[in-house]
């Protein structure tokens, strides 16, 4: 299964997921390699301070940037039991090969209104590669979501929109996920310490909580739809 990271607007939390959902994989005992396609190589933060804190690594990882980053994943596919790309945050030769060679991509989204309109952009991307990549699936995971309860008007405009769009462009395979990743300091502390959230956090943790929450429905729409 490969499963790319995708949204060209910056900061929106795409390597910090990438690094989440590899730990996570690994620790449910998959094979799992993480490609970094962002030439920025964000994901060498978490290695590298895991390496240095002489913790184990958790899974593999690669930097791929180029054309060539969709035959990398073809090659590697039958080595691994979960493939995830992170790619940069902007619209790029390797986010258009990590769409084109996924079974499953995931748009980290922060409800504001300017989001909103590049996830638009994001949706007519997806629709042009089902094209060549018919039973791509996308998850619409709304993250980084402030705490104060006075936003929430934000968070539900933001599922209004999509279910919207989904309809007005006939996007059957596009799933706007319930669970919500919220904004806590405990995603950027663990990323710097080399550590996953399980790893990073006490058992009644709300980081860990919203993770394992994401996380658990994300297994659930894999079995459904994908059957691994
Ligand atoms: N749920 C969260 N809560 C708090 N901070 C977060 C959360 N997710 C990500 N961050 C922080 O937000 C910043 C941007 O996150 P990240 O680097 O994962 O985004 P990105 O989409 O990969 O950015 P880019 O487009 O530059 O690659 C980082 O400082 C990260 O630690
Ligand atoms: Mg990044």
């Amino acid at each position: 299964m490969v499963i790319s990271i995708i949204n060209e607007k910056g900061g929106s939390g795409k390597t910090t997921l990438a690094v989440n959902l590899s730990a996570r994989l690994a620790e449910d005992g998959d094979n799992v390699l993480l490609i970094d396609a962002d030439p920025q190589k964000s994901t060498e933060v978490f290695s590298d301070m895991r390496s240095q804190s002489k913790l184990e690594p958790l899974f593999s990882s690669v930097s791929k940037t180029g054309i060539s980053l969709g035959d990398e994943i073809k090659r590697m596919k039958n080595s691994f039991d979960s493939i995830i790309v992170d790619t940069g945050g902007r619209d790029s030769k390797e986010m258009r090969k990590a769409i084109l060679s996924s079974n499953i991509i995931i748009i980290p989204t922060i409800p504001s209104q300017y989001d909103v309109n590049v996830l638009d952009h994001m949706l007519n991307i997806y629709q042009e590669v089902t094209e060549f990549n018919s039973e791509l699936l996308a998850l619409i995971l709304v993250n980084r979501v402030s705490p104060n309860p006075f936003l929430a008007k934000e968070l539900n405009n933001l599922k209004d929109y999509i279910n919207e769009a989904k309809k007005d462009k006939g996007l059957e395979k596009v799933i706007m996920l319930e669970s919500v990743i919220y904004e806590r300091q405990a995603y950027r502390k663990a990323v710097i310490e080399g550590k996953s959230i399980k790893e990073f956090c006490d058992s009644n943790d709300k980081a860990l909580k919203d993770f394992e929450g994401f996380y658990q429905e994300f297994l659930k729409i894999v079995n459904e739809k994908i059957g691994a």
